[in-house]
């Protein structure tokens, strides 16, 4: 779907601010569903500059600078900062213009809601936030990540509308997320991400030290963890596990902590919280004395 002149809530242009990872991939995207991105506003020029070139559209803005106050042209203002900027970046634009009613202004942040842009709102625009429940480690990496993503959207009904047509124009699917909940739906997805990176990191060392081939321990945990994956989506939690916690198979578990506390203690507690918790989710509820101690 493309946006039509008359439909589109970006018929007057979109302003990225704050691009890094998110908001070059996302400006980059919507410029190529022919969205038009207008600026993209960073607090260094040099920043703004490059930012565009990914891009590939709009005027680079150096937030601060007398050239800021162009960002008022733009009828939606995508705040894609770090979440610790998102606050007084909007503060900042708000400064831009009296009235800002009329104009649309999402942030992307997962954990706070759209009353971050308060100061916007109080002078008349529609406010929300798009969060992408997806993983951006560069704007390359986003650039292919961020379509057909699923996306947690909330705040006021015009803003929503907008959230919505641009998940469309990227192929993703919508979903409402309560604003006071934020924080708790963004705890789910650190659970989801980084801490799986961070436990593939630590089965990649254990494989190393049991001797498995450097070039292979990255992908074939990949594929590991794609097989796992899609074995939740399509079964299910409890059918998608397997291993010796859900076949009572205490002896190599048991072996598994000694083989551990040899060769990677740390690993130990990391080991035992994950087993109680699988063995919760298997409804097995007595393993033998002192596993679990
Ligand atoms: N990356 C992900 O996987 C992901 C996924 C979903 C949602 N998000 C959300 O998307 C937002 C951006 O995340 P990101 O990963 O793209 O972060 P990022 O790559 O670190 O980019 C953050 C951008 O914010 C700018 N910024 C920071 N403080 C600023 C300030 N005071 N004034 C103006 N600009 C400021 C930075 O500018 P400088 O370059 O000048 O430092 C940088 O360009 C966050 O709310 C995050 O929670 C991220």
């Amino acid at each position: 779907m493309r946006p039509s002149k008359r439909t589109s809530p970006a018929r007057n242009g979109v302003a990225v601010v704050g691009p890094g990872r998110l908001g070059q991939a996302l400006g980059r995207l919507l410029a190529q569903a022919e969205v038009p991105v207008l600026f993209v506003a960073a607090r260094r020029a040099s920043k703004a500059r490059q930012a565009v070139r990914v891009v590939g559209s709009g005027r680079p803005v150096t937030l601060g600078a007398p050239s800021a106050s162009s960002l008022t042209q733009a009828s939606v203002i995508l705040l894609t900062t770090s979440d610790g900027a998102v606050a007084s970046v909007a503060r900042d634009i708000a400064g831009l213009a009296e009235n800002w009613a009329g104009r649309v202004v999402l942030h992307t942040s997962g954990s706070l809601p759209s009353s971050a842009l308060r100061p916007l709102k109080s002078r008349g625009a529609s406010v929300g936030s798009m969060h992408p429940f997806q993983t951006v480690p560069s704007a390359r990496v986003g650039v292919r990540s961020l379509k057909g993503c699923y996306w947690g959207v909330e705040g006021d009904a015009q803003a929503r509308k907008v959230a919505g047509q641009f998940v469309r124009l990227l192929g993703g699917v919508e979903f409402p997320v309560r604003p006071e909940r934020k924080t708790l739906y963004h705890a789910a997805a650190f659970l989801s991400c980084p801490t799986i990176v961070t436990l593939m990191e630590r089965s990649r060392l254990l494989l190393q030290k049991s001797g498995v081939p450097a070039r292979v321990a990255r992908p074939m945990l990949a594929k590991f963890v794609a097989e796992t994956a899609r074995n939740f989506a399509d079964l299910g939690a409890r059918r998608a596990l397997t291993g010796p916690a859900v076949r009572g198979d205490w002896k190599t578990i048991q072996r598994h902590l000694t083989a551990l506390r040899q060769s990677s203690p740390q690993t130990v507690p990391v080991y035992r919280v994950f087993l109680r918790e699988m063995l919760r989710l298997a409804g097995r509820q007595r393993p033998p004395r002192g596993l679990l101690a």
